[in-house]
């Protein structure tokens, strides 16, 4: 079903892992994407398989806490697109550590990509969401912003603060036809996972009711619902997607 025809979506962090099967899964209802990440390589190599499903698709390359470059971008997204429908914050990074040990760069770096990025993006196009009275903004957050995760400190402050910036958003911006909502996932098999040792896999695999790592589709799917149709009447939500770990 091609509920997303005629829709523009701009997805950041669309260059790997859970952004490109959002970018993908988009398109694959209808939608033409744009594709942010931070380096142009990635983003034009998801832009190029967009394109191979027929449908249009634009690579930017952009560090979505630059606010500068983030309004520049915008501006080039809305004049080459000609219009945005549905924002995904996607893009995020993790610089684990124990509190006491944790650099105040390691702390910055994840809170400016993981929630000023959403900041600065959403407000970027917020101003043409509001004229044309319309549109669908999704986060994506995580589990650990909720439960929390010793060694994660800026990642679940970033995730927490998310979700807050997601509800108040929902509210500011719902009687202009807008939504709002977060996807907080659980584990998903993807670069950012990869990394992890196969003993704390294993711990985590032993969490999860449904006894597997989630898939970066899993994740596409709730983002499709959200933009399409069926998510007309829903606003300010968390949707945790994570086999049951956090029930
Ligand atoms: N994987 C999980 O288990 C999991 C669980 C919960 C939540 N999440 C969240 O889901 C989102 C995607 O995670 P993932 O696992 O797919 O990560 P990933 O595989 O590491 O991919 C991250 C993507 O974000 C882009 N990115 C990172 N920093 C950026 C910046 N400053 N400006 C622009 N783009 C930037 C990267 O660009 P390049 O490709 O150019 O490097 C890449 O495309 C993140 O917000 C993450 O916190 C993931």
């Amino acid at each position: 079903m091609n509920e997303l025809a005629n829709q523009i979506a701009v997805v950041t962090g669309a260059g790997r892992g859970i952004g490109r099967a959002i970018a993908l899964g988009l398109a694959v209802a209808g939608a033409d994407v744009v594709c942010v990440s931070r380096t142009s390589e990635n983003s034009e190599k998801v832009a190029t398989e967009i394109r191979a499903l027929g449908r249009k698709a634009w690579a930017i390359a952009v560090d979505v806490a630059n606010g500068s470059a983030v309004t520049a971008a915008a501006e080039k997204i809305l004049a080459e697109a000609g219009r945005v429908d549905i924002l995904v914050n996607n893009a995020g990074v993790t610089r684990d550590g124990l509190l006491m040990r944790m650099s105040e760069a390691d702390w910055d770096t994840v809170l400016d990509t993981n929630l000023k990025g959403a900041f600065l993006f959403t407000k970027a196009f917020a101003r043409s969401f509001i004229k044309q009275r319309s549109g669908r903004i999704i986060n994506v957050a995580s589990v650990i912003g909720l439960i929390g995760n010793a060694g994660q400190c800026n990642y679940a402050a970033s995730k927490a603060g998310l979700i807050g910036f997601t509800k108040s958003a929902a509210r500011e911006l719902a009687s202009r036809g807008i939504t709002v909502n977060a996807i907080a996932p659980g584990f998903i098999d993807t670069d950012m996972t990869s990394a992890l040792s196969d003993e704390l896999r294993a711990e985590v695999l032993k969490k999860i009711p449904l006894n597997c790592f989630g898939q970066p589709e899993d994740i596409a799917q709730a983002a499709r619902f959200l933009a399409g149709p069926a998510g007309r009447y829903i606003t300010g939500q968390v949707f945790v997607i994570d086999g049951g770990m956090v029930m």
